[in-house]
C-alpha cells in the first residue's frame, strides 16, 4: 500500500506520469467517470478548509466514487478525545483511501502506522502540503509548458507556508531552478529548508524583503498568506499581515508571460485588480487541483 505524506516520495517520473493523466483528465473527462465505482474517499479535516477538501471530494465524485469525512475536529470523536490512530483504524473500516489533513506535524506519518488504506497528508501544520504542490505543479507545466528553467518568487509568509516548504522541495529537482524568498525578516524560510534542500543541492536562491526588487526576473511569482493560526501573538500577526500587498503598480516591471499563483485563501495579500489581469493564474491553479487529485486517487488505488 502507497501513501503520500512528503512530496520527496515521489520520483519525477511519478510525477511526470501523474502530470499526464491528469491532462488526459481534462482533455477526456468521460473516459474516467467510473473508475471508482464502488471505492470510497475518506476526508478527515482536524483543521480549516475549502478548495482542499472540496477538491477531493469533487475528484472522487467525478470518478464515480462515493465520499464520507468531517471537516472540523469538533465535530467528530477527537472532541471527546479519541486519539488520531484510533479514529484512522475507524475510518479504515469505511473506506478505501483517506485524505487527512491536521494541525500537528507528523499527524498524517503517524496515521500511516496505524492504517489499512493509504492516507494521502492534505496539509500538517506549518509543514508539508504534496496534494497543493502536486497542483502546484501541473499549474506551472500548463500555463508555462516547462519545470524546468524557472525563477520563482515566493512571497509572504515562508516561515509557516507548508505550500511553499513543499514546492521548493519538489522543484529543486528538476534543472536550472532559481528561487528569489520575498519575506519579512521574522518570516523567513526556516533553516532546515535552506540547509537541507537549497543548499543541498547546490541551489541558488536570494533572500529580499522587496517584493518589486526583483520582479523584472521573474517567471512565476508565489504569493502566501500569512498564515494567522500559527502565530504566538496576535500583535505579531497584525504588524505582518499587510506586509506585501500585489497590486498593478508593483507588476510594472514584470514579465509579459509571468505567471501568478497563490495557493489561496488570499487575505489581502493580492489587490482584485490584479484578477483580471491575463497572469493572474490562481483561480486556473484551483481547477487543476481537482484533476491532480483525481489522477493521485487513481494512482494510490492502483486503477489503471
Ligand atoms: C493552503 C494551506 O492550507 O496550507 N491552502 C490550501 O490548501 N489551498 C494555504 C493557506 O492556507 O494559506
Amino acid at each position: 500500500m502507497k501513501n503520500l505524506i512528503d512530496i520527496k516520495e515521489l520520483s519525477i517520473n511519478e510525477i511526470e506520469d501523474l502530470i499526464k493523466v491528469a491532462k488526459d483528465i481534462m482533455q477526456a473527462p468521460e473516459k474516467y467517470s467510473e473508475k471508482c465505482k464502488h471505492k470510497k474517499l475518506a476526508t478527515l479535516f482536524f483543521e480549516p478548509s475549502t478548495r482542499t477538501r472540496l477538491s477531493f471530494e469533487s475528484a472522487m465524485m467525478e470518478l464515480g466514487g462515493n465520499v464520507l469525512g468531517f471537516s472540523s475536529a469538533q465535530s467528530s470523536s477527537t472532541a471527546k478525545g479519541e486519539s488520531v490512530s484510533d479514529t484512522i483504524r475507524t475510518v479504515g473500516c469505511y473506506c478505501d483511501i483517506i485524505a487527512m489533513r491536521h494541525p500537528k506535524e507528523g499527524a498524517p506519518l503517524v496515521a500511516t502506522m496505524k492504517s489499512t488504506v493509504p492516507i494521502i497528508n492534505a496539509g500538517d501544520g506549518g509543514h508539508n502540503h504534496p496534494t497543493q504542490t502536486l497542483t502546484d505543479l501541473l499549474t506551472i507545466s500548463c500555463e508555462k509548458g516547462r519545470l524546468e528553467n524557472l525563477t520563482i518568487g515566493l512571497c509572504g509568509d515562508l516561515k509557516f507556508g507548508r505550500t511553499i516548504h513543499s514546492l521548493i522541495t519538489a522543484m529543486v529537482r528538476y534543472e536550472n531552478i532559481k528561487f528569489v524568498l520575498i519575506s519579512p525578516d521574522e518570516l523567513k524560510i526556516p533553516e532546515y529548508i535552506k540547509e537541507e534542500v537549497l543548499e543541498k543541492n547546490n541551489i541558488e536562491y536570494i533572500e529580499t524583503n522587496d517584493i518589486e526588487e526583483y520582479m523584472d526576473k521573474l517567471d512565476i511569482l508565489y504569493m502566501t498568506r500569512v498564515q494567522k493560526e500559527r502565530f504566538f501573538n496576535e500583535e505579531d500577526y497584525i504588524r505582518l499581515k499587510d506586509y506585501y500587498i500585489l497590486d498593478k503598480n508593483k507588476l510594472e516591471k514584470a514579465k509579459q508571460d509571468l505567471c501568478i499563483m497563490h495557493p489561496l485563501p488570499r487575505v489581502n495579500e493580492i489587490s482584485t485588480e490584479v484578477d483580471d489581469d491575463p497572469r493572474a493564474c490562481y483561480f486556473k491553479q484551483v481547477r487543476y487541483g481537482k484533476y491532480i487529485r483525481m489522477a493521485l486517487i487513481l494512482k494510490l488505488l492502483e486503477i489503471e
